[in-house]
């Protein structure tokens, strides 16, 4: 009998090889981030003339190539110490992973004792298995942490890996964290985030013809030759320039253009495909950016989704628009944030949570005026409320 699978085999018109195209790829080559990357190198190069490098703290926007970047230099760092036999040891982690001081100790621990297993046992006992290693073999463990914060109880997963040091010589703990959380460095507890920045670098967002640059040389290598027309790539560019700067959305822009035209049997890639690519992909990144804010914004943008659908708000104002006052939201927020059993914040750090999700154009909002329930703020959803509360209520199992 035929395999299943016979026949299956799919030759392909437009990719070379679509996986270069997917966000999980880790480009080589990246271009317009030498100046980041020599600063990590020179950072963490204090590894291999054995002595302890800085902590650093890597920021920016979405898609700005801070993981792109952190996974490349590292990796470098491991090969590099591996070909010359020296006792450094480097972790890469997400921390939507692993969110706790526990999740992340105990996973830089297993690593290092692979033949054993720590799966149960105290915090106390995993971090002095953690010293023991570093005293036994003077090694100098480098620990990067992406999307640090949201790492819940970060204080104390900082605290644990910089007291390390105090007990230890020859060898040492350090930090590289990464986030694009963009003010989240202020709500860091004061001393964290002295030891967590001692150094810092910010990644801006790429304009149109950096990005240009960056598709140029990814659909080199992804696409078949001659597949994607030039005005294409410069489209995708402009398109992703204007919105965001964000090489993510320019790299997907265009894998859903190939998408589009291998399903319609196309030769090419043209503009109308990226035209059309546009409004998946903006969907795609924003439902993605929501799953990926931290919990207590989920809440607070959550709740706003909720009244919006749930017709709560002034229908007066619009005709489909629903505005709703900044004190019903935070009403709401509390009620839902005891229904998913978690503390709410205080009022000042809930406007704090509109302002940023504002910031990332997801709400819009604006101030009353005078006289009309007094001053106060009237906020507006900037996305499909349908859409959002059905992706974080599969996300915040709040039902
Ligand atoms: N300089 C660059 N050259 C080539 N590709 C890049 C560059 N910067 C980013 N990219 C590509 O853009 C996409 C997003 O990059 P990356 O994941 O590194 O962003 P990020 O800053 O970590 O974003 P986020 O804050 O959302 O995690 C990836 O597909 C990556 O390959
Ligand atoms: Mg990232």
């Amino acid at each position: 009998m035929a395999n299943l699978f016979e026949g299956s085999i799919k030759e392909s018109r437009i990719f070379l090889n679509r996986d270069i195209m997917l966000p999980h790829y880790t480009p080589e080559r990246l271009p317009f981030r030498e100046k980041q990357i020599n600063e990590m190198v020179s950072v963490l190069s204090a590894a291999i003339n054995n002595s302890k490098p800085d902590n650093m703290f890597l920021y920016g926007k979405p898609g700005t190539g801070k993981t792109s970047c952190t996974k490349h230099v590292l990796n470098q760092l491991d090969e590099f110490a591996k070909s010359k036999s020296m006792p450094i040891r480097i972790f890469y982690m997400n921390c939507r992973h692993y969110n706790s001081k526990y999740k992340v100790l105990s996973k830089i621990v297993q690593e290092l004792y692979p033949d054993r297993d720590f799966i149960g046992y105290s915090g106390t006992f995993i971090y002095e298995n953690l010293l023991k290693y570093c005293k036994e073999n003077s090694c100098r463990l480098i620990v990067g942490l992406d999307e640090i914060d949201k790492v819940k109880d970060l204080d104390e997963l900082i605290y644990a890996l910089t007291r390390a040091n105090d007990e230890l010589q020859n060898s040492s703990v350090s930090i590289v964290g990464v986030s694009n959380q963009l003010t989240f460095k202020d709500r860091l507890d004061p001393r964290t985030k002295s030891s967590l920045c001692e150094k810092e670098l910010v990644f801006p967002p790429y304009n149109a013809a950096e990005l240009r640059a960056i598709l140029k040389d990814r659909v080199e290598i992804a696409f078949r030759p001659g597949v994607v027309e030039e005005s294409a790539i410069n489209l995708a560019a402009a398109i992703a320039a204007q919105e965001s700067g964000d090489a993510r959305t320019a790299v997907m822009l265009l894998l859903r253009a190939g998408d589009l035209a291998e399903e319609n049997n196309l030769e090419k890639v043209t503009d109308a495909e990226v035209k059309k690519a546009k409004e998946i992909v903006e969907e795609e990144i924003v439902m993605d950016m929501i799953c990926s804010l931290p919990e207590q914004q989920q809440l607070v943008l959550y709740s706003i989704a909720k009244l919006t659908t749930d017709k709560k708000g002034i229908k007066k104002l619009g005709k489909d628009d629903c505005i709703l006052f900044s004190g019903e939201v935070y009403e709401e927020y509390k009620k839902i944030a005891e229904k998913v059993k978690t503390s709410s914040v205080s009022i000042r750090w809930f406007q704090e949570y509109i302002n940023e999700l504002e910031m990332y154009g997801l709400l819009l909002t604006t101030n009353s005026g005078k006289g009309f329930r007094g001053q106060t703020r009237l906020i507006k959803l900037g996305f499909d409320g349908e859409k959002i509360r059905n992706v974080l209520e599969k996300h915040l199992v709040v039902c």
